[in-house]
């Protein structure tokens, strides 16, 4: 089949949610963060990045300023509200119509579900989500994936288990929604009351996705490839006395990983609270620092990508 998907296919474009694009097209952008890994050169010399970030933010940020940098662009930018006029009542679509004035893309987190489209229609500049509210973490489905196909050399034909708030957790939703176009079995194990959203559920039936929910970590076959463990989404919580219910209903250790017949690989968006116990850092399918780092090669080749300074070799 004639690949209908070249660099000219990323630039100008935002990245909003994962199902934007199509499998072919993650999968080339997953190839060519491995020929982006091997350049060092400055491709976005005299470029500026814009991050807005409305909401706290570790890896993203820092990963996406980093990857800037490394191309020799340069960063602008707030990491907290609190310093922004939108404590002045200013709207959101009113900021990127300013702030699209003094960059060449921009990178929004928020904690409405649905911002980053809503500021992707406010200006013409390549907007990149980097999480809004409950709903997506695109750039974190890349760098998993890229971490995925780096630790199992695959992305079908995989087991793969999601562990802890699959109803809040944003990185969850986009990765799972993801995978559709790939073709692994999923087990979703999660306290009742924070199962995957049912909207996302009904979607995996339309894609003939095969899945299974359980509720115990024990339930989960022990022939599972990779465990996708998450963060309890304390801060999403209307009642936190609900949260206070679930918050540590699941700890991977050295005991639970000896339950699985092969090694395997564990995976983390970070940041963890107690799900994994650090004596598994040392484990040898541990990938959740792996992850984090390979962020900004994954966003390096993203903002390379969509302002038109990759080329292929
Ligand atoms: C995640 C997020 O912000 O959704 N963090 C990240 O970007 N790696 C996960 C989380 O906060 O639990």
């Amino acid at each position: 089949m004639v690949s209908t998907v070249d660099a000219s296919s990323f630039v100008g474009r935002d990245v909003i949610s994962m199902r934007d694009f199509s499998r072919e097209a993650i999968v080339y952008l997953i190839d060519a963060v491995d020929h982006l890994a091997r350049e060092n050169k400055p491709l976005l010399q005299g470029k500026i990045l814009a991050t807005l970030f409305f909401e706290p933010s570790t890896r993203t940020r820092l990963s996406f300023e980093s990857a800037m940098h490394r191309l020799g662009g340069s960063v602008i930018g707030f990491a907290d509200m609190r310093v922004s006029s939108t404590t002045k009542g200013e709207s959101l679509a009113d900021t990127i119509r300013v702030v699209e004035g003094y960059c060449d893309v921009i990178v929004i987190r928020h904690p409405a579900d649905g911002s980053a489209r809503l500021a992707a229609e406010s200006t013409e500049l390549p907007v990149i989500n980097g999480g809004d509210g409950t709903n997506q973490h695109p750039t974190q489905t890349l760098l998993d994936l890229y971490t995925l196909r780096q630790e199992c050399g695959r992305l079908d034909n995989l087991k793969i288990a999601f562990l802890g708030d699959l109803k809040y957790g944003r990185t969850v939703h986009s990765l799972i929604e993801t995978l559709s176009y790939f073709d692994c079995e999923l087990t979703l194990v999660a306290p009742q009351g924070l199962g995957l959203p049912t909207d996302l559920i009904e979607d995996l039936r339309e894609r003939r996705v095969t899945f299974e929910e359980r509720g115990l970590l024990s339930d989960v076959d022990p022939d599972i490839d990779v465990v996708y463990t998450t963060r309890i989404q304390k801060e999403r919580f209307p009642d936190q006395l609900e949260y206070e219910r679930v918050k540590h209903t699941y700890q991977l250790d050295r005991r639970v990983i000896s339950s699985f017949r092969k090694r395997v690989i564990l995976m983390h968006p970070l940041p963890r609270v107690r799900e994994i116990h650090p004596e598994l850092d040392q484990y040898s399918g541990a990938a959740y620092f792996k992850q984090a780092h390979n962020g900004v090669l994954v966003r390096k080749t993203l903002l390379a990508l969509v302002l038109g300074a990759y080329r292929e070799q």
